[in-house]
């Protein structure tokens, strides 16, 4: 099948993490096809509009999405281009992994190796879009389906399941009924696999995983409590810089990396590009590409190992310099062995 993969560079770091991330599809993957197609506030600006339905189009006609980071534009009835792109392909499942790198100038590194994935609902929730404000009152309705909750956790079963670990289901159903309704069904569909899973309220989750990560494996929970782990897991890790994600459905996906569009350092080349380059490692994986997601994965951790990182890992490298070590690695000790 022919691979065609929409690129979404757009705003901020996105136009400068995305093209390095694209140079090593390039070179692992020359057959892909990319269309590029422009999406952000830089369109907004010109344009009136983020996105278009013929923005959209492009991505249906291909086969997955490479995605950067959109600012959000100050427009008080702007509608978030992410979410719209969230529901329109129905991408349930965003699947956030952290692996713990030795990272020698980080101003907090955990004690002991760990990794563990963050499996985060991404269609309902309090992302529902279902809101209202008046002058006196505002309201958000956090809606979860049962469809949704079975759904999102029978991924977290197969994270675990291709792992061989357990579940930890992560909640606030001692105050909230909704989450007594997640919880109930994500346990009724664990047990069905005969996973092991515990519980853990998601203000004790954010916690324990500062101080004892290595005790978690596959953490499934709803759509803002994910959206506010992850970050706070990115800062375990070493930095936003390093995560990548996925965001799936049955037949469409897309990948970016879990920052965004970070104006505080856009235009400086100091962006670190490894989260954009190893949500193409996910992609990859997604498309059945194993040896090319083996080969970015062990060219990443090559650079990291001998400190070729950017300033926001306590390294000297610009964005460009990072991408052309980990190319150089892929390059020599690769293309060798495949030869
Ligand atoms: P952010 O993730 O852009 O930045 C948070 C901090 O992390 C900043 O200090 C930034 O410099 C740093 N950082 C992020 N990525 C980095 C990288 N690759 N290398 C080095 N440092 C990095 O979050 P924010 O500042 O809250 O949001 C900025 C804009 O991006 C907002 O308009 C927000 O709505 C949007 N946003 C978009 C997405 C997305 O499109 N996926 C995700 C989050 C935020
Ligand atoms: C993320 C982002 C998005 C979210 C925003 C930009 C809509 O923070 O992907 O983590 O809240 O999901
Ligand atoms: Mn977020």
């Amino acid at each position: 099948m022919n691979i065609k993969v929409a690129v979404v560079e757009g705003d901020g770091i996105g136009r400068e993490v995305i093209p390095e991330a694209v140079k090593i599809i390039k070179i692992l993957e020359p057959d892909f096809e990319l269309v590029p197609v422009e999406i952000g506030c830089g369109k907004w600006e010109r344009t009136g509009t983020a996105i278009s339905k013929e923005d959209l189009d492009l991505m249906h006609e291909c086969t997955c999405t490479l995605f950067g980071a959109v600012t959000t534009p100050p427009d008080p009835n702007y509608k978030s281009v992410l979410l719209r792109i969230r529901k329109e392909f129905d991408l349930y499942a965003n699947i956030r992994p952290y692996k713990y790198y030795q990272i020698k100038s980080s101003p907090y590194q955990p004690a002991k190796p760990f990794e563990f994935v963050i499996v985060r609902e991404n269609t309902e929730g309090l992302y529902s879009g279902i809101e209202k404000i008046t002058k006196d009152e505002a309201t958000t309705t956090r809606l979860l389906t049962r469809k949704g909750c079975e759904r999102i956790t029978e991924i977290a079963c197969k994270i675990a399941s291709q792992k061989n670990t357990g579940i930890t289901i992560s909640h606030k159903a001692n105050v909230l009924k909704s989450d007594v309704f997640f919880r109930n069904i994500a346990a009724q569909t664990i047990v069905k696999h005969n996973i092991a899973y515990n519980e853990v309220y998601i203000d004790a989750m954010a916690y324990h995983l500062v101080l004892h990560p290595q005790n978690y494996h596959v953490i499934v929970t709803t759509n803002l409590f994910g959206d506010i782990l992850s970050d706070l897991a990115a800062a375990l890790i070493g930095g936003l810089g390093l995560c990548p994600s996925a965001s799936i459905s049955e037949g469409y996906a897309l990948f970016e990396p879990i920052h965004g569009s970070a104006p505080d350092i856009a235009g400086c080349n100091i962006a670190n590009p490894i989260a954009a380059i190893l949500s193409t490692k996910m992609m990859c994986e997604w498309l059945g590409k194993h040896e090319s997601a083996a080969i970015i994965q062990q060219a990443v951790e090559y650079a990291i190992l001998h400190q070729i990182v950017t300033p926001d890992l306590g390294g000297v490298y610009t964005t460009t310099q990072v991408t052309e070590a980990i190319i150089k690695y892929i390059k020599t000790v690769h293309f060798v062995c495949r030869e």
